[in-house]
């Protein structure tokens, strides 16, 4: 037995003669979870679908060395034969097959040429179970919330019994509960000598689970340690390259007056008659004020917000009233109109457009607001366009660069930066850092507080603790349809908001 079950040596990838990985070198030992660190665009996904067979070989260069042997990975069936799993940043379903397919998608168990439907969904009965989930596997994979979809990607790559199984971000649509049930599945496999390689931001949860960290910066090997030799701050200087001196940069808010007044808002339950989502709630906006809502993820903080801003109308009641007058919205435009804009917790449902470059991205829906109203005033469109994508570091080659080839991180971004680049006097943020790296945290909370600075308003939704504890003015606690907390800065501590959580 080699020492290493895998190595990677000098790998080499570029896009269209850029390089996304210069050099990097990774050994994975039998038996352990190796985080890979490293900030958005530092080549963390690109290097493991070069493991997993998703680029083929002559698209990239270097070796890869498998229990001592040399390996061409030609294809993810290759990888698969090899035991390589790999669980997808972004999640890849079809959401109109039902679960049990998903499950099982090109594993699907046969009688003779007929795919055997009994055994299927009997095996799928048995791990929804294991991963708690309450549904039947004929229904449709579109009847999931984003996290248990994540859960059942994961079981994707299980049942298949990797020797190898790649993690990238999987936790960032997971609740708590379902975190801690990912950490237990990854103890049982390490326990049965499975190997895991873990993609992640949340540097708590690397420290939790895994053995050793490598870090990746720029397409280059950094650091590779064992956990309990590298301190958090040196694994942020290393993924960085420099210090962060203050992930929370401070700038004393001006509160001024009333903006956003929600009276009696109600939601209906899409699936389950008669009950409510949220009932019956009211709270209010200040100007310059970023007002938090914590919450279980579930609690319907997401979907208060979909429904101000018009998203969700169906079995909602609702008085809202902006600057003091009543107001009806009943259509994003109508919340857009008023100067409302809404920065979604998922990447796919905002309007991004993914064969749009950056740059096209971002003033696709400012047509309106843009300098010059009848004629389309370029230089200042790309003025605004450049000035944002060196404001918020977006890694790519230009602002010509298609969303689709950027990394996860950098396209929320893009998302954020079509927003913040319109004149806006309320924005609605729903997990506004999910998979953005600790450099562009900072630098989205200085944002933030910049806009806040200027008299904009922000209701950011967060399950980030630390970020809502330093992020908000105020703040507000959603369970079980309910307001059960409201607390003032300097009163938002972890333990105020989760015990308001599960009231
Ligand atoms: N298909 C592609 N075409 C062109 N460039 C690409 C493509 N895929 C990735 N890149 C570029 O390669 C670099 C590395 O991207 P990668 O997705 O590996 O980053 P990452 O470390 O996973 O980041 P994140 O934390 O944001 O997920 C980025 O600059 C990205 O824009
Ligand atoms: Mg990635």
């Amino acid at each position: 037995m080699a020492e290493y079950l895998l190595e990677m040596r000098n790998v080499i990838k570029k896009f269209s003669g850029v390089p996304a990985l210069r050099n990097v070198n990774i050994q994975l030992k039998k038996g352990e979870i190796l985080g890979i660190c490293g900030e958005n665009g530092a080549g963390k996904s690109t290097l493991m679908k070069i493991l997993s067979g998703s680029y083929v070989y002559g698209e990239y260069d270097g070796e890869i060395i498998f229990d001592g042997e040399p390996v061409q990975i030609t294809s993810v069936r290759v990888a698969e034969q090899l035991g390589i799993e790999m669980v997808y940043q972004e999640i890849n379903m079809i959401l109109d097959l039902d679960i049990a397919e998903n499950l099982n998608i090109g594993n699907l168990p046969g009688k003779g040429v007929f795919v055997d439907y009994k055994t299927l969904y009997e095996e799928t009965q048995k791990i929804l179970k294991y991963i708690q989930i309450d549904a039947s596997p004929k229904s449709k994979t579109r009847s999931l919330n984003s996290g248990q979809m994540q859960m059942v990607s994961l079981m994707r790559a299980y049942i298949k019994n990797p020797q190898i199984l790649v993690l990238d971000e999987p936790t960032s649509a997971l609740t708590d509960w379902e975190v801690d049930l990912l950490m237990s599945i990854l103890e049982e496999l390490r326990q049965k000598g499975v190997s895991c390689i873990y993609i992640s931001h949340k540097l708590e949860e690397v420290y939790r689970i895994c053995n050793r960290v490598l870090v990746l910066r720029d397409g280059e090997t950094i650091s590779c340690n064992d956990i309990g030799n590298i301190s958090q701050d040196k694994l942020i200087e290393d993924m960085v390259g420099r210090k962060v001196e203050n992930l929370y940069p401070k700038t004393t808010a001006v509160i001024g007056d009333e903006v956003l007044r929600v009276e009696h808002l109600s939601i209906q339950h899409p699936a389950i008659k008669g009950k409510n989502i949220i009932s019956d709630i009211a709270f209010n906006l200040k100007k310059g004020e970023i007002l938090g809502i914590g919450g279980l993820v579930g609690s319907g903080r997401s979907e208060i917000l979909g429904a101000l801003f018009g998203q969700i109308v169906r079995g909602v009641k609702k008085d809202v009233f902006f600057g003091g007058k009543k107001v009806s919205i009943n259509k994003p435009r109508d919340a857009i109109d008023i100067g409302i804009g809404f920065v979604t917790e998922e990447r796919k449902r905002n309007g991004i457009i993914w064969m749009l470059s950056i740059r096209d991205n971002m003033l696709v829906a400012n047509l309106k607001d843009l300098p010059g109203k009848f004629f389309v005033d370029e230089k200042k469109e790309q003025a605004m366009a450049e000035k944002a994508f060196t404001r918020f570091r977006i890694k790519a080659p230009g602002i010509w660069t298609k969303v689709i080839n950027l990394s996860g991180g950098n396209q929320q971004k893009v998302i954020l930066a079509k927003w913040l680049l319109k004149n806006l006097k309320i924005l609605f943020v729903d997990e506004p850092t999910k998979g953005i790296d600790v450099g562009s945290k900072a630098e989205i909370y200085k944002l933030l507080g910049e806009l806040a600075l200027d008299g904009m308003s922000i209701v950011m939704v967060s399950s980030d603790m630390p970020e809502l504890i330093s992020m908000s003015d105020r703040c507000i606690v959603i369970s079980n349809g309910k307001i059960t907390g409201e607390f003032n800065k300097g009163e938002i501590t972890s333990e105020s908001v989760m015990a308001a959580a599960i009231r």
